[in-house]
C-alpha cells in the first residue's frame, strides 16, 4: 500500500525547535516573556486589537461569552452547523444556544434565518467562519445594532480569512477567538487566543485565564472568578515561530486547495451553488473581496451516497477522511436538553448529511492530492 495520507497534519521545523528549546533552557515555563510575545506577534499580525492567548479555542470562546456577560434568561443566536464548542460554550455560562439555519453555499448562519430568531431574550449572536469562509459580518452588525446585542466571532477554522469588507477576521471590532490546535492553519499544539479591541475586556480576560489574579498581583491574590485558561511559554514558543511565517502556510493551503479544486473539477465535481442533487460538490469559491482561509476541504458527495462506504474505500487505500461535520442540536447532549429531532434546520442537516473531509494540511504535495482524488472518484463509482 501506498504511505498513508493523514487527514491533517501540522507544519513545524527547525525554527519551532530552536525557540522551544531556548524555553525549555530558561526554565521559565508559564506566563514568562514568550506568552507575551506571542499575543504581542499575534495581534501585530492581525492588524489590530489586544490579542490574549489562552489554552484552548474552547476557553477563549468561554472567556468571550463571559466577557459580553451571557447568562442565565439569555439567548444567543448561533450555527448548528459549527463545532459542539461553540454552542457549549453558551452553555457554561447558563445562556441558551438558539441555532438558525445556514446558506446553503458558504454554509454559515443565514442572516435573514438570524433575523428572524431574535427574540425579546436574545443578548448575542454567536457566528462561526466555518470551515475558513467568513460569515456575513455586514449582514449581522446590522441585526445586532437595531437591537444593541453583542457578537462574538467563532474564527477558530478561520485565521487569516479576510470578510466582504476586506477586513481581516478578527479586525471588525467584535470580540473574536482562534484556535491552535495541531490541523489548524498554525499551531501551538493546544491553544487558542481571544482579540478584542477593547483594553478593559482585554485585561479582563487576562486575568480571567489566570484564577482572577491581575498582572501585579501575587500568586494568592484574586479579585474575580477565574480559570486555568493559560497557555505555557512552550506552546508560545511554537506560536511565536509559526506566526513568523502565517503568510507562507497560508499561501501554501491556498495552493493545496486550488490543486484540489482543478482535479476534482477534472473528475466531474461541480462548483458550489451550480449543483444538481447527484453531484459531488466543491467547497464555494471566494465572492466578491472575501477570502477563505483553507482550514479543511470539505466536499458534498452526491445525495444519497453511502458515506460509510467511501471513507472505507478511502481507507483501504491509506487515505483518511471523515463525516465532518454533524449538526450540533443532533447531538446527544443537545437532543436530551432541547429535544431536537431533526427537520429543525433542512439546510444544515442535508450539507451535514453529505459532508466528507478530505486529507488537507500544509505540506500536501500535488501527486497526494492526486491519489486522493483518484481514489474517491472510484469510491464513488466514477460518477462525480
Ligand atoms: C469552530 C470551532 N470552534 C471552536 C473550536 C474549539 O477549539 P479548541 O479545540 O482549541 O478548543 C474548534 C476546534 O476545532 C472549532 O472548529
Amino acid at each position: 500500500m501506498n504511505e498513508p495520507i493523514p487527514l491533517a497534519r501540522p507544519e513545524l521545523g527547525p525554527r519551532e525547535e530552536e525557540l522551544l528549546l531556548e524555553v525549555v533552557r530558561s526554565g521559565s515555563l508559564s506566563l514568562g516573556p514568550e506568552l507575551e510575545q506571542f499575543e504581542r506577534d499575534f495581534g501585530a499580525w492581525l492588524g489590530g486589537g489586544y490579542a490574549v492567548a489562552v489554552s484552548s479555542g474552547t476557553a477563549a470562546l468561554h472567556l468571550g461569552v463571559r466577557a459580553l456577560g451571557w447568562g442565565q434568561g439569555d439567548e444567543v443566536i448561533t450555527s448548528p452547523f459549527s463545532f459542539v464548542a461553540t454552542a457549549n460554550s453558551i452553555l457554561y455560562e447558563g445562556a441558551t444556544p438558539v441555532f438558525c439555519d445556514i446558506d446553503p453555499v458558504t454554509f454559515n448562519i443565514d442572516p435573514a434565518a438570524a433575523a428572524a430568531a431574535v427574540t425579546e431574550a436574545t443578548a448575542g449572536l454567536l457566528p462561526v467562519h466555518i470551515f475558513g469562509y467568513p460569515a456575513d459580518l455586514p449582514a449581522l452588525a446590522a441585526i445586532a445594532d437595531q437591537r444593541g446585542l453583542g457578537i462574538l466571532e467563532d474564527a477558530a477554522q478561520a485565521l487569516g480569512a479576510v470578510d466582504r469588507m476586506g477586513r481581516r477576521i478578527g479586525t471588525a471590532g467584535n470580540i473574536t477567538i482562534f484556535a491552535f490546535y495541531a490541523n489548524k492553519q498554525m499551531t501551538t499544539g493546544e491553544g487558542g487566543a481571544l482579540v478584542t479591541p477593547d483594553r478593559e475586556i482585554a485585561e479582563r480576560v487576562r486575568s480571567e485565564r489566570n484564577q482572577g489574579r491581575a498582572p501585579d498581583m501575587g500568586q494568592v491574590e484574586h479579585d474575580r472568578l477565574g480559570f486555568n485558561y493559560r497557555l505555557s511559554d512552550l506552546q508560545a514558543a511554537i506560536g511565536i515561530a509559526q506566526v513568523e511565517r502565517i503568510g507562507e502556510l497560508l499561501n501554501t493551503r491556498d495552493n493545496v486547495a486550488a490543486l484540489y479544486r482543478e482535479r476534482l473539477t477534472q473528475l466531474g465535481a461541480e462548483p458550489a451553488g451550480e449543483e444538481d442533487e447527484d453531484d459531488l460538490v466543491l467547497p464555494c469559491e471566494n465572492s466578491g473581496d472575501e477570502r477563505r482561509s483553507w482550514f479543511v476541504f470539505v466536499v458534498q458527495l452526491p445525495a444519497g451516497t453511502d458515506r460509510d462506504a467511501v471513507i472505507s474505500k478511502l481507507a483501504e487505500k491509506g487515505i483518511a477522511s471523515k463525516a465532518y461535520l454533524p449538526c450540533i442540536h443532533l447531538l446527544p447532549p443537545y437532543q436530551e436538553r432541547f429535544g431536537f429531532r431533526g427537520g429543525e434546520f433542512p439546510i444544515a442537516e442535508r450539507v451535514a448529511d453529505r459532508s466528507l473531509a478530505l486529507p488537507f494540511f500544509t505540506s500536501m504535495s500535488e501527486s497526494q492530492v492526486d491519489r486522493v482524488c483518484t481514489a474517491l472518484a472510484e469510491a464513488l463509482g466514477n460518477r462525480a
